[in-house]
């Protein structure tokens, strides 16, 4: 699969993964649109990502918009068709998380993540989805993670978010057979980005210690490991041997990582 002159539209592209996706597509040849709230950080980006192409006619758009609100999502995906084109792919990866014991999580940090998480997603597939059936195709790749896979303490607004983006992709793939349109899920690992800087002041003891052991990838290990999965038409992307071993053995390992999840929180 070659992106010279593909459009890539990124949401949460101005940081961490979506922004690392963003700069190697860019240095693929890709014309890119970043979507995500703060202007001064969609700017910052914006800079990087020009640096990163392949030649100077690509084009880089960055669009202030919330993702948890529908209309500001159709409304900059028709923007950004107007200005560069229909989209050839849809990076979801604007995402927000907030750890915690379960009883002191407020109602509407749960309701904010799944809204960000999970309808920010969907919000965006149906933006491009019209677009994508006209011209017989397109690629979409949803952001989820190792917590969309197993449950863990202290993620109980975070996880089930991104077993919704999990749900939706397994669900969704197969109706999209026979319409040009390809669907991955990436279930990145613990990522060295702003997100995990800031959760990792807040996370609950045990939630350190159950993730202290984990691997942890850079934002443009993540990136290479999505740009090669959509090169090769996966459907999961597991960046790093971890996540790899989850996706496919989740349900049989469950037992085995409850046992030991409790027992690091035991300790
Ligand atoms: N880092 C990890 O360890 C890790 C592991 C597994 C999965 N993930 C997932 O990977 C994705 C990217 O995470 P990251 O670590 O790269 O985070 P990040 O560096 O904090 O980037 C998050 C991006 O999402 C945007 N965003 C957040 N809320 C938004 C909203 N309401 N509307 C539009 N844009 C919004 C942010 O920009 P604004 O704040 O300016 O809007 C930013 O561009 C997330 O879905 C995350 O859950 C991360």
């Amino acid at each position: 699969m070659d992106f010279n002159q593909n459009h890539a539209i990124i949401t949460g592209g101005s940081s961490g993964i979506g922004k690392a996706t963003a700069c190697l597509l860019a240095s693929q040849g890709a014309d890119i649109t970043i979507l995500a709230r703060n202007p001064r950080q969609l700017a910052a980006a914006t800079a990087e990502i020009e640096a990163a192409r392949m030649h100077s006619g690509q084009r880089v758009l960055a669009l202030a918009v919330d993702v948890a609100k529908a209309k500001e999502v159709m409304q900059a995906v028709q923007t950004a068709t107007i200005q560069i084109g229909s989209p050839d792919i849809l990076i979801t990866s604007a995402g927000i998380t907030h750890p915690g014991y379960f009883q002191d999580i407020s109602l509407e940090v749960f309701e904010q993540i799944m809204a960000v998480n999970y309808l920010g997603s969907l919000y965006a597939i149906r933006a491009v989805w019209p677009i994508m059936v006209a011209q017989q195709r397109g690629h979409l790749v949803l952001i989820s993670s190792g917590a969309g896979l197993v449950g863990l303490f202290g993620y109980t607004a975070y996880s089930p978010s991104k077993f919704a983006l999990r749900g939706l992709a397994e669900s969704l793939r197969g109706e999209l057979r026979g319409t040009g349109i390809s669907l991955s899920i990436v279930y990145p690992p613990d990522t060295n980005t702003p997100q995990l800087a800031a959760e990792n002041k807040i996370k609950p003891p045990e939630t350190k210690k159950i993730t202290a052991s984990a691997a942890m990838l850079r934002p443009e290990d993540v990136a290479r490991e999505i740009v090669k999965g959509m090169q090769r038409g996966k459907f999961v992307i597991t960046p790093g041997l971890e996540m790899g071993l989850l996706a496919k053995w989740h349900s049989v390992l469950a037992p085995g990582l409850q046992w030991y999840f409790d027992w690091i929180v035991r300790k």
